[in-house]
């Protein structure tokens, strides 16, 4: 079953319940019923007959989603943070933090997206991160999904052959203007940025590397902590400087290799680490927590 939060009234209760308790959107869901009364599910040839019959006995109906094979989660529900954000506001605008507007630019399968929308959906009450944009550079990239379920503008930008590094990259800053967007979160994101516009996004700009910087830098960090035989990998957010995979760490995750470790193993484990701490380091720049020293040699905690 998937169901569209947009499609129902969610009345201001509910919203109050969650900042007040500081619930989570997944808590919510399964305690109330956040609006939505009683449940028909019909055949969609009668759905119109079913809602004029409704309707003539005084009731308000809404189609509210669809009945579809899911293999993994059995009801999920599209679009309830928006909802709920928007009513927050409403209801107690003083004790919302002001929010960064954030992209997160993919290339591929996008589970470190995912992973940061699950976190702004679950700690929408009191997170400062609002996810404006994901830009993906290819338009078959599975992430691409994430975004559209989640109601995220998605904006594919290919980089055509032809094209310098600079005339994409304006491109690139193009549309982050038009976003209004105030940081950047690469999230394996397989464009060589140019100096300029580095420079440009600097201390504003965030990556997650799947090694514990300064080891294993460059492609296939986990292939090459296990080539070398480590015992121990990782993860690193840091801040975007021109060198490649440097720059101020904000957050580390460590991963134990096993004595019959495989990659994918590896990758899978070093994910699930990547998944918690990319969210968590991000929280930490949108809410001015932690920040890039001028000098973008170190970090400096507030
Ligand atoms: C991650 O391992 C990340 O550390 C690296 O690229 C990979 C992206 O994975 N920079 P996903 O697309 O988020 O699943």
């Amino acid at each position: 079953m998937e169901l569209d939060g947009s499609k129902w009234n969610q009345p201001d209760i509910f919203a109050w319940l969650k900042t007040a308790g500081d619930v989570s959107n997944e808590e919510m869901l399964k305690t109330f019923n956040c609006g939505l009364g009683m449940v028909l599910i019909v055949g969609a040839e009668h759905s119109k007959l079913v809602q004029k019959m409704i309707e003539e006995n005084g009731e308000n109906s809404f189609i509210v989603g669809e009945v579809i094979h899911r293999k993994e989660k059995a009801v999920i529900v599209k679009n309830f943070n928006l909802r709920i954000s928007q009513n927050l506001t409403s209801v107690n605008s003083k004790k919302v933090l002001p929010k960064k507007r954030v992209a997160v630019l993919i290339s591929g399968i996008g589970t470190n997206l995912k992973a940061i929308i699950d976190y702004v959906e679950n700690n929408s009450a009191r997170t400062t991160i609002d996810l404006a944009l994901v830009i993906s550079n290819k338009s078959t990239a599975s992430g691409n999904k994430f975004a559209l379920d989640a109601g995220i503008p998605l904006k594919v930008l290919l980089k055509k052959k032809t094209q310098s590094r600079e005339e994409y990259d304006s491109i690139l800053n193009e549309t982050l203007g038009e976003f209004n967007i105030e940081i950047i979160c690469l999230a394996g994101y397989m464009v060589m940025l140019s100096e300029e516009f580095v420079t440009k996004w600097l201390g504003r700009m965030i990556n997650i590397h799947p090694s514990i910087l300064p080891s294993f830098k460059g492609i296939d960090a986990y292939g090459q902590a296990l080539d070398y035989g480590v015992q121990y990998t990782g993860c690193t957010v840091h801040f975007v400087v021109p060198e490649m995979d440097a720059g101020p760490i904000i957050r580390q995750g460590i991963v134990e290799i096993m004595p019959n470790e495989t990659h994918d193993s590896l990758v899978e484990r070093g994910k699930a680490v990547e998944h918690k701490i990319y969210a968590e380091a991000l929280e930490l720049v949108t809410s001015g927590k932690v920040r890039m020293s001028n000098d973008t040699k170190s970090i400096e905690r507030l």
